[in-house]
């Protein structure tokens, strides 16, 4: 056993859990293990493995000692806390968007940018969940192929919003079934039986959301490529977990399926579920519970007549690489290769 101090802030929510259960299922080594959330869970127990912790408040002093500090508690908290804990020489690895886009703090795919987590200044940015599913498999491609425009459609499950939308998502298809009414009470419209678009905010200027803005400025800063082009139009769907996307891609030269097949077979995070044959393709049940993301319906986009764009489908868990498990990797990293500069 090791002797690091983890924390894990917003243990009870749907991420929180995730790194509970990821820290056990990769026999993470630490020596204390502290689980934080909001006052309405102080005592509760949790299990990580076969070990009972019970739930604490969070407050300023809960990362004196503390090696490394998972966030998954929301911006705000995020914003107020994690300098708190870097100052106390803690690494603190955050899945808001808190700190994305600052540009001291980098932000991680580790399949893609390992390097830059060994830069931190005290905070890492676990990047969006839809930008990290969508880049997993772009990467390689972008290596072989410089890619030069990205346009999205995205399919996100309930889990995108947490434990309550989950639930809610549950509630108003069970009251739809029983022929009952359900008020929405954490997404803007009627879930069951329906879908709408992505419930971030809409920039007044541009009409995206906030959720399609964080795919076009996250993907040019984790592929450090500020020229790359990427529309997106993000959909919440009645799925309860794992997120899909449908990516239409144009690339710098001439570009054909069977080399994306090729460079994407074996990569680290990547699993092809591609059968035209048998019309099976990545599907959210099946990328549920999966560390990697599903990639199929690989086909030359015929609205390109040069042959420069390759449409695809991907499918990924996004309580997994799209949040806890990108963050346990990149803790693993950092113990692999010392804890840098902030770690006491
Ligand atoms: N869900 C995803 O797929 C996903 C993906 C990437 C990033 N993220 C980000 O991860 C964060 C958490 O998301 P989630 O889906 O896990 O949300 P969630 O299910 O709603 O969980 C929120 C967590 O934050 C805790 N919390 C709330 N207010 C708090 C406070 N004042 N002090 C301490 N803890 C507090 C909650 O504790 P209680 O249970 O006590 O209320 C709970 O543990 C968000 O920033 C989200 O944007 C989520």
């Amino acid at each position: 056993m090791s002797n690091l101090n983890i924390v894990v802030v917003g243990a009870t929510g749907a991420v929180g859990v995730e790194f509970l259960d990821l820290l056990a299922r990769r026999h993470f080594s630490f020596g204390s293990l502290r689980l934080l959330a909001s006052a309405k869970s102080i005592g509760r127990k949790m299990k990580c493995g076969n070990r009972d912790f019970t739930v604490e408040a969070l407050d300023e002093n809960s990362f004196r000692g503390a090696h490394i500090a998972f966030f998954s508690a929301g911006g705000s908290i995020s914003k107020k806390y994690a300098p708190i804990a870097a100052k106390c020489g803690c690494v603190v690895i955050d899945n808001s968007s808190a700190f994305r886009m600052d540009p001291n703090v980098p932000l991680v795919i580790p399949e893609i940018n390992p390097e830059a987590a060994l830069e931190h200044r005290g905070i890492i940015a676990n990047p969006n969940c839809s930008t990290i599913i969508a880049l997993v498999p772009l990467w390689p491609l972008h290596r072989h192929n410089r890619i030069r425009r990205i346009i999205a459609a995205t399919y996100q499950a309930a889990s995108g919003g947490g434990a309550a939308a989950m639930q809610e998502l549950l509630d108003a298809t069970k009251a739809y079934l029983e022929g009952g009414d359900h008020k929405p009470q954490v997404l803007p419209h009627p879930y069951a039986f329906n879908l709408f678009s992505h419930n971030a905010a809409v920039d007044p200027v541009s009409l995206y959301n906030e959720e399609e803005l964080k795919m076009v400025r996250e993907t040019k800063k984790i592929f450090n490529d500020p020229d790359i082009r990427i529309s997106a139009t993000c959909v919440r769907v009645p799925v309860l977990r794992a997120h899909c996307e449908a990516l239409n891609v144009e690339f710098t030269s001439p570009i054909s399926p069977s080399e994306v097949r090729n460079w994407l077979t074996d990569q680290p995070g990547v699993r092809l579920v591609d059968d035209p044959h048998r019309n099976y393709f990545p599907m959210p049940r099946e990328a549920s519970g999966q560390n990697d993301v599903l990639v199929g319906r690989i086909r030359q986009d015929i609205s390109d007549p040069s042959n420069r764009s390759i449409a695809m489908f991907v499918s990924g868990d996004q309580l997994l690489k799209g949040a806890a498990l990108n963050g346990i990797q990149i803790a693993e990293l950092l113990v692999k290769n010392g804890l840098g500069a902030a770690a006491a």
